[in-house]
């Protein structure tokens, strides 16, 4: 796979991904770099793969991804995680991943409501889908994923760092996931 150097002073990236197979993977490679406090934000349409790429984020942490799905009537769902480095950290609540779907939003004024400060500026790691429903309320650094449908299983993530933390991240997921570098 390839990924397209878009402006690496601002860490922006591009690749693609040509099944969900894939998406979950990359997922993967992503989540087992992740640290409590870090959010993942997610924009993209309905059926773009960003409950994929959670399901492959959940997998990477070590929670149990097959539980992964879309928070219906909640809007977040909390997955216990059960990287052994996480535990060695001490603590007696385990750190998890919040699963956030901002779908069925209507106002940011509901965000205080469904305890967003719990999830987002806390010890776990957040994954928040239809993060463009919030953009003002996320950490100043965030690391932001924005898919979109191609033809077919193809999906375009265009990938960015908005700090020195998700850029970081940024840069050892493309190494994880062995994508070769190429600028534009
Ligand atoms: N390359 C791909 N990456 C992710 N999902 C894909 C891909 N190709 C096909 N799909 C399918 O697209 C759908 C994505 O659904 P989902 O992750 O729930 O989307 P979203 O959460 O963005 O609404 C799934 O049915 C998945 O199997
Ligand atoms: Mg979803």
């Amino acid at each position: 796979m390839t990924v397209t150097v878009l402006d690496l002073r601002e860490c922006v990236l591009m690749w693609e991904s040509a099944s969900a197979a894939e998406t979950e993977r990359l997922g993967a490679a992503l989540g087992r770099l992740l640290r409590p406090g870090d959010v993942i934000a997610l924009l993209g349409d309905l059926g773009s793969g960003k409950t994929v790429l959670v399901r492959g984020l959940a997998s990477g942490l070590g929670c149990a991804a097959d539980e992964v799905h879309s928070p219906s009537f909640t809007l977040i769902n909390e997955y216990a995680a059960g990287r052994g480095e996480w535990e060695a950290a001490g603590g007696d609540r385990l750190p998890f991943l919040a699963h956030v779907d901002l779908y069925r939003i209507r106002s940011e004024d509901e965000l205080p409501g469904i305890g967003w400060d719990a999830y987002v500026n806390s010890r776990c790691v957040a994954a928040v889908e239809w993060a463009d429903r919030a953009l003002r309320w996320l950490p100043r650094d965030h690391l932001r994923v924005s898919l979109e449908t191609l033809e077919g299983d193809r999906r375009r993530f265009r990938v960015q760092a908005t700090g020195p933390r998700s850029h970081q991240v940024v840069l050892g997921w493309v190494e994880a996931a062995g994508i070769r570098a190429e600028a534009t």
